[in-house]
């Protein structure tokens, strides 16, 4: 029996939202989770805020918890490659990964083939407990432990399980996605403050109806066009901004957006 349910490598932004999500879930107790950080400061402030207990290295989160979870940039993963296949105990650690980009393989050749691995793509959204996190797992996961990771990343928001060929695309469609969201609300309030209106209220505006609609959408409607046919009435004011969109083939634009950040997800896997 280890004594940490959860060992956390790289206690940055994602790590801090889990722990807070899995605390005020009740999910797991912070006395469970032990982390260790390359950065001290981090170390003194997570330690003090979340009450957790600090390793003093990668090899002690490896024998003191159960599930240890990878939550580092990729880019510092080949600095601590060694190390994760040198303390990974096939018998009694699960891994648990959200780095972007680095698939189950990489892994299993780092370790074993017999290692249990878990790919988690979160997104940011998590932060305030509403992200979506797309959740692999390879053969070697038993149904309790599909279950852990399944209910530890619902604590900060919706999770879904799918097939790892699809991860790639999980980073174009909800990990990338946030962003394109963002700027699509900028341009909206940019042409609001052209016009004359305040920032603030303008924001106020552009966001509600953005989340508004996005309820709606998830709550009440499947058939995207029937819900566009219901804000848009004939010869009304949506229908000329439609006609301009459509003009302008926004759904080109959008493809070829997703399409350039999918390539660049294969592209970062090939590089490994
Ligand atoms: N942010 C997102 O929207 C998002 C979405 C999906 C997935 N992810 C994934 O989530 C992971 C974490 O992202 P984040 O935004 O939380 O990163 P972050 O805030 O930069 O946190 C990473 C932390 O890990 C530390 N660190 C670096 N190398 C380490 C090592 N070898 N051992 C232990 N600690 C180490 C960093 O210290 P230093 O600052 O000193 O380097 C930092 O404190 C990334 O792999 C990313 O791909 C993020």
């Amino acid at each position: 029996m280890k004594k940490y349910k959860l060992g956390i490598i790289g206690m940055g932004n994602m790590a801090s939202a889990i722990v807070r999500g899995v605390a005020d879930s009740f999910f797991l107790n912070t006395k469970d989770i032990c982390f260790y950080d390359t950065d001290n400061e981090k170390v003194q402030k997570s330690s003090l805020s979340l009450k957790m207990d600090s390793c003093s290295d990668i090899r002690e989160v490896f024998l003191s918890s159960e599930f240890v979870l990878l939550a580092f940039k990729p880019q510092n993963l080949k600095e601590s490659s060694s190390m994760i296949a040198s303390y990974f105990n096939t018998d009694s650690n699960i891994l648990l990964s959200i780095l972007a980009g680095i698939p189950i393989k990489y892994f299993e050749e780092l370790i074993s083939e017999k290692a249990k691995i878990i790919r988690i793509m979160p997104n940011a959204p998590v932060l305030i407990n509403k992200g979506v996190s797309a959740i692999s797992f390879n053969s070697n996961i038993s149904s309790s432990q599909k279950d852990f990771a399944i209910k530890m990343f619902g604590c900060i928001g919706k999770t879904v399980v799918i097939d790892e060929k699809y991860q790639n695309l999980v980073i174009a469609l909800s990990g990338s996605s946030p962003a394109y969201f963002y700027l699509i609300c900028k341009y909206m309030v940019d042409f609001g403050i052209k016009k004359g209106i305040d920032k603030k209220l303008a924001k106020k505006l552009v966001t509600g109806s953005m989340i508004g609609s996005g309820e709606m959408l998830e709550n009440i409607g499947d058939d995207f066009n029937e819900m566009i046919v219901k804000v848009a009435s004939k010869g009304g004011t949506t229908e000329k901004a439609l006609e301009s969109f459509k003009k302008n083939d926004l759904k080109e634009i959008i493809n070829d957006a997703m399409e350039s950040a999918l390539k660049r997800a294969y592209e970062m896997e090939d590089s490994l």
